[in-house]
C-alpha cells in the first residue's frame, strides 16, 4: 500500500486548513503538548539555533513553544500546503520564518544550523523509504547533540478517513519508527506508545539526540 502522493495531500490540507486550525486552538492545551515542549526547552538550552517544525500545519506548536518555553528562541516552520503556511506566518507574526516546503528536502535550511526538529502527526503522509530520507535530512539541518522530537500514528496499515475519501496514509509501528530513527544517526531518548484523547489510534512519540 502507498502513501497518497503529496499534490493531493497538498490540497488535502489547504481545503481543510482553516478548521485544522480552530481544533488546534484548543488541543494544543492537551497535556501532550505541553510535556514535549517543556521537556525540548530544557534539553536544548546549551544549543544555539531555531527550533524547527518541519510541518508545521497552523504553527500552533512553534507558537506554543516560543511563547511559553524559549521566547528568545527563533523559531522555522515548513509545511506543503500554502494555506496551513499563510496561517502559520499570522499566528507567529514576521519574527518567525514560515515556508512552504516538503519536510524531506530542507534545502533551503543550512547543514548543522538547527537545535531542534519537530514533527508531529504528518510521517503517516510518508512511505518508508520517505521517512528514511526525511530523517536523514533532519540529521543534516542539526547541530550536534540537537534534539528530534516526532509523534506518529502506530499500528499497521491504513489509516481510515471515514467517509468516501481515497486518502491513503499509513500506521507504523514503534520498532519501525524506532530503527529508522536510529539508523539516521540519533540515539533514541524517549519512546513510547500513548492514546490520543479522541482518537480511535495510539500513537508513538519519540525524542533523541542528533549524534
Ligand atoms: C495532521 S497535520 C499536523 C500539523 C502540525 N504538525 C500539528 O501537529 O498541528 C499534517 C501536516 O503535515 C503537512 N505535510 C504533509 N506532507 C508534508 C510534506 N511532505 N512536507 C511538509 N509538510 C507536509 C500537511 O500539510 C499538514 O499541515
Amino acid at each position: 500500500m502507498k502513501a497518497t502522493p503529496k499534490s493531493k495531500i497538498r490540497d488535502l490540507y489547504d481545503s481543510t486548513a482553516d478548521s485544522y486550525a480552530r481544533m488546534m486552538d484548543t488541543e494544543i492545551d492537551l497535556p501532550l503538548y505541553s510535556d514535549v515542549l517543556g521537556r525540548l526547552a530544557e534539553r536544548i538550552t546549551a544549543i544555539r539555533g531555531p527550533v524547527l517544525d518541519t510541518s508545521c500545519g497552523s504553527g500552533h506548536m512553534l507558537f506554543r513553544y516560543r511563547e511559553q518555553y524559549d521566547p528568545e528562541r527563533s523559531v522555522v516552520g515548513v509545511d506543503l500546503s500554502p494555506r496551513m503556511v499563510s496561517l502559520a506566518r499570522r499566528k507567529l507574526g514576521s519574527q518567525a520564518e514560515i515556508l512552504v516546503g516538503d519536510m524531506r528536502d530542507l534545502g533551503r535550511i543550512e547543514t548543522a544550523s538547527s537545535a531542534a526538529v519537530l514533527s508531529f502527526f504528518a510521517l503517516h503522509h510518508l512511505d518508508p523509504a520517505d521517512i528514511v530520507l526525511a530523517l536523514e535530512e533532519w540529521r543534516r539541518i542539526l547541530r550536534a547533540g540537537g534534539q528530534l522530537v516526532l509523534a506518529t500514528w502506530e499500528g499497521t496499515g491504513a489509516i481510515d478517513y471515514g467517509g468516501d475519501s481515497d486518502v491513503v496514509a499509513l500506521r507504523y509501528r514503534e520498532r519501525e519508527i524506532r530503527d529508522w530513527v536510529g539508523a539516521a544517526g540519533f540515539s533514541v531518548s524517549r519512546c513510547v506508545v500513548e492514546p490520543v484523547e479522541g482518537f480511535p489510534m495510539d500513537a508513538v512519540y519519540l525524542e533523541g539526540t542528533q549524534e
